[in-house]
């Protein structure tokens, strides 16, 4: 059931930022990790992941969208998972009655996930599927129902055989697509995804996390910076930041569990703190606000 929220007033005021009604807000969220068992010591996923709903359907800030960047579940993408869990997380986030964007993370079940993104994709928002030849959970859409251009989101499914897991791959089809779509003078770009397609200064992550072939998604935002508004991801379970080549590159932290990130960090030691991180995103003509927020967890 959706429940009804609360809808800004048109001309609130954002101060010297892009008035409020003018402006996209997104909430991004991720590496959720979902499970009905403890992931590890002091982490209830499921538990933290019901604080994160509660904590998300209080904010009354807009949100146009809440965009997951993947990893919804823990070892949802292997073959013996049955996609219930994928469900009964995706239904408890709908719940809070805003439409919701996924890119796929490496945990995921594709298919499952694939089905709940369609079945409840908004009806008067036109969904535009990238055709590749894996399957691969790939979509474009414009933020403005009456529109077919300006402000645009695109999300890419970088995930790739599952033997260079933890690292992602694009796939040529989406690399075609996204050529074609990024000259488009008419259009700005949000993109999501859920691997860093970039190096991010930190040992363990760079040798093992990343877009394998990144490079070559970086050389296209590169060369259309000036319609990208911003690049998202997850994976990593920290939020950072930074700007190569004219291009804003943003992670969320994880809603469930953190890994470090400094230089010299070496291997993925799973970090239980009690706290949720999201992303609040407001993007608009003046440009990119990202606010990173956090929430405390019972457990
Ligand atoms: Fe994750």
């Amino acid at each position: 059931m959706l429940l009804p929220r609360k809808q800004p007033e048109a001309n609130e005021s954002l101060g010297c930022f892009q008035r409020m009604a003018d402006t996209m807000h997104i909430l991004q969220l991720g590496d959720t990790h979902w499970a009905t068992s403890r992931i590890a010591p002091g982490i209830d996923s499921m538990a933290r992941f019901e604080q994160v709903c509660r904590w998300i359907g209080s904010i009354s800030d807009p949100i146009d969208w809440i965009v997951h960047t993947g990893d919804w579940v823990h070892r949802g993408h292997l073959a013996t998972d049955s996609g219930d869990s994928t469900r009964a997380a995706w239904n408890r986030l709908a719940e809070i009655g805003i439409p919701i964007v996924t890119a796929i993370g490496n945990h995921d079940h594709r298919e499952a996930l694939s089905q709940c993104f369609r079945k409840h994709w908004p009806d008067d928002r036109e969904l535009h599927c990238i055709e590749t030849q894996s399957d691969r959970l790939a979509y474009w859409f414009t933020n403005d129902t009456r529109s077919d251009r300006g402000e645009s989101l695109l999300v890419l499914d970088t995930r790739g055989a599952t033997q260079i897991d933890p690292q992602g791959e694009i796939c040529d089809d989406q690399l075609a697509a996204i050529e074609t779509l990024l000259a488009d003078p008419m259009r700005r770009w949000t993109i999501f995804l859920h691997y860093p397609p970039i190096a991010l200064d930190c040992d363990w992550i760079d040798r093992t996390m990343l877009v394998r072939n990144g490079m070559l998604l970086h050389s296209l935002f590169a060369k259309n910076s000036c319609r990208i508004r911003g690049v998202f991801f997850g994976h990593i379970h920290r939020p950072l930041c930074c700007v190569k080549d004219s291009v804003l590159y943003a992670s969320t932290g994880s809603a469930t569990m953190h890994f470090p990130n400094m230089p010299r960090d070496n291997q993925a030691l799973a970090q239980c703190d009690p706290i949720a991180f999201a992303n609040y995103i407001s993007i608009s003509q003046s440009g990119t606000l990202v606010k990173t927020q956090w929430t405390m967890l019972s457990q």
